[in-house]
């Protein structure tokens, strides 16, 4: 089995001096598991963090988010030629709390995924239903048309994209999908990536929403669930190290 990719979203939490604990503490933990790992930073601090792991290649560095332009007259945003020069490997597009707060629609999504692509950083493209949404029986019709959205601006570069599952009523709240449910509707997710390109069997359908140290091994052991994005749990070293030793068990049982 491919090692699993367990990717922390810091969010808007963080300070110089707690990013530097947070960050030796998993770095110190991180040695001997079988697991692809990142955090994905506040904008501000990716170049203290970039420091830190400078030596080392068991930790990636990861962004929130990206602008849908490459550069100009954009007061506020940040490139993703800007974010390759401080070593991003990833950034976060489509977020439920950018969709949420700043408007963000599927097509803006997928134009930000196309710029992370095109600097050579790879999105992790989220998509998720809301509660009304999931009570409406609505779910897979949601996920399908965020993610449809990516497929149809990239074409045959899809195969380079991460994509996270994450249920909005699922983040932060402490309700986690089920094993079942999350399966459910990542196999939904494979289907239309396996549909969209040859190459989808490298793609990583990361789950997000509460996981923690106690659900995260049954979350994992899912066929179509091939990692986390991780909120809350991400900011303390012992919880977040947890999770990666879960991933790394399901990664040396297979
Ligand atoms: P929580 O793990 O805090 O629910 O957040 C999930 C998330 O939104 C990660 O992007």
């Amino acid at each position: 089995m491919k090692k699993k990719l367990i990717v922390g979203n810091w969010k808007m939490n963080g300070s110089l001096a707690a990013n530097q604990a947070l960050v030796r503490g998993v770095l110190d933990g991180l040695e001997g598991l079988q697991v692809n790992a990142a955090v994905c930073a506040p904008n501000v601090y990716l170049s203290q963090i970039q420091a830190m792991l400078h030596d080392q290649r068991a930790l990636d560095l990861g962004a929130q988010d990206v602008s849908m332009h490459e550069q100009g007259a954009y007061t506020g945003e940040i490139s993703a030629d800007m974010l390759r020069e401080f070593g991003i490997r990833y950034v976060v597009v489509g977020h439920s709390e950018r969709r949420q707060y700043h408007g963000e629609q599927d097509l803006h999504v997928a134009l930000k995924a196309q710029c992370a692509l095109q600097a050579g950083i790879t999105p992790i493209v989220c998509v998720g239903e809301t509660l009304t949404e999931r009570r409406a029986g609505g779910t897979e019709e949601v996920v399908k048309r965020q993610l449809a959205a990516v497929i149809q601006t990239n074409g045959h570069c899809i195969s380079e994209v991460v994509v996270a599952y994450e249920p909005v009523w699922a983040i932060g709240t402490g309700l986690t999908a089920t094993p079942e449910e999350a399966q459910q509707v990542h196999s939904v997710l494979r289907h239309q990536l396996n549909a969209a390109t040859a190459q989808a069997a490298r793609i990583s359908i990361l789950y997000g929403g509460s996981m923690n140290a106690t659900n995260a091994l049954t979350l994992l052991n899912q066929p179509d669930i091939d990692g986390g994005l991780i909120g809350g749990a991400a900011l303390k070293a012992s919880d977040f190290l947890a999770i990666m030793a879960a991933a790394s068990q399901c990664a040396t049982a297979s």
